[in-house]
């Protein structure tokens, strides 16, 4: 039984008593929600950190069952944003006093792909005074990948584990070389070994999957000990081979909720790590992303990918923002932060509290 109270001084979770907070509905969970948003307060302050987003392409070698930009799916408009144009919305971000950049696109290996990521970590860094926090989500690489772009400039890294649950898993991608369960666990090891601010996170509502599955994603992160979550609802995508299970799905609603109730569950249980409110969540309600910054999350990411582009980087269904442009976003996001009662940490690269760095890494320049 969930004691609302006991929540802000309880030490150890159990999977039991996560997955009861997880399927918690009415005027409890708005206890516990309500609660969450305390503690986090009390924890951490009421700062938020923008991580501007830019999705600069969406050519991927990956064929996930879930995503709207699999390989195999021939329905879609590929690109590749010149880097001109990625140093621009980099200068937009610094210039807006974004504290951070996210780099993002789908997952490529090989070397021209690999270097030109190296050459732009190291032109951001140049034009912004080494003063923008860099994170990359990048996918799976080896680790002289990691490393190269590491002292490139890159210091946190993105890569969702989606599920922890190995058999899930495989229901949710294709069971071959190229999708691996220990090979992207073995990378999350190595990009913490390296010094990573590391980030990881999972999908909520996938089809198949349940409370207790979602309590040990959380679990799981405790044990990694990540500094950074991103989380959000599944949301079916008609062009991927899960969309034959949406019958069986959650309403979407539901996922909503279960998704706010992991990051108050998740606050609880890794009080100082990064939580980001993720975008998707703003797909099924308008101010999601607001809502999940109430109950527990401090990072938000503004989307500045060139407008032109964002139709095309639907990981999901109606997803948010393809039609603003950068301005409209930022303007946007400021009114709704300050209506939730939070601050924006305008210029802090607003760095997870719960990272240490490993004994051999040198302290980056420009850190703020
Ligand atoms: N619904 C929700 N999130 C999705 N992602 C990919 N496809 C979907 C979807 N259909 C998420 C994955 C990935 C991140 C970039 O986007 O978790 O890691
Ligand atoms: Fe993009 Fe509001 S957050 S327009």
């Amino acid at each position: 039984m969930i004691e609302i109270e006991d929540l802000h001084n309880k030490q150890t979770f159990t999977k039991e008593y996560i997955a009861e907070m997880l399927s918690l509905s009415g005027e409890k969970r708005k206890m516990m929600l309500k609660e969450a948003g305390e503690f986090h307060v009390k924890q951490l302050g009421k700062k938020v950190f923008f991580r501007g987003l830019i999705e600069f392409s969406n050519y991927c070698t990956k064929d996930c069952y879930y995503c709207g930009i699999r390989k195999d799916n021939r329905d879609i408009n590929r690109y590749d944003i010149d880097d001109e144009a990625i140093l621009n919305a980099a200068r937009f971000a610094h210039e807006n006093r974004y504290g951070s950049l996210v780099l993002q696109s789908g997952e490529r290996n090989d070397s021209m792909f690999t270097e030109r990521i190296a050459k732009l970590l190291r032109g951001i860094k140049k034009i912004t005074n080494g003063e923008l926090g860099i994170t990359i989500s990048l996918g799976e690489q080896t680790r002289e990948i990691y490393k190269e772009w590491f002292e490139a400039g890159a210091h946190r890294y993105l890569l969702r584990i989606e599920s922890s649950d190995e058999e899930l898993y495989y229901k949710i991608h294709p069971r071959d070389e190229k999708h691996n369960f220990q090979t992207r666990l073995n990378c999350l090891h190595t990009l913490k070994e390296l010094g990573y601010q590391t980030g990881t996170g999972v999908m909520i509502g996938l089809p198949f999957q349940t409370y207790e599955h979602l309590a040990n994603d959380l679990l799981f992160m405790k044990e990694l000990d990540i500094d950074m979550v991103g989380m959000g609802p599944f949301i079916e995508h008609h062009d991927t081979p899960l969309y034959k299970f949406k019958e069986q799905l959650w309403p979407l609603q539901r996922r909503f909720e279960v998704s706010l109730n992991m990051i108050a569950a998740l606050r609880f249980v890794m009080p100082d790590i990064n939580i980001a409110a993720a975008t998707a969540l703003q797909a099924i309600d308008p101010m999601g992303r607001e809502k999940a910054l109430q109950v527990g999350a401090n990072i938000i990411m503004p989307n500045i990918t060139p407008t032109v582009n964002r139709k095309n980087y639907l990981l999901y269904e109606n997803k948010p923002c393809t039609d603003e442009g950068a301005d409209d976003c930022t303007n946007c996001l400021k009114i709704r932060i300050e209506m939730s009662g939070r601050e924006i940490g305008f210029s802090e690269w607003g760095d997870s509290k719960h990272y240490k760095k490993p004994l051999s890494i040198p302290p980056k320049v420009g850190r703020k």
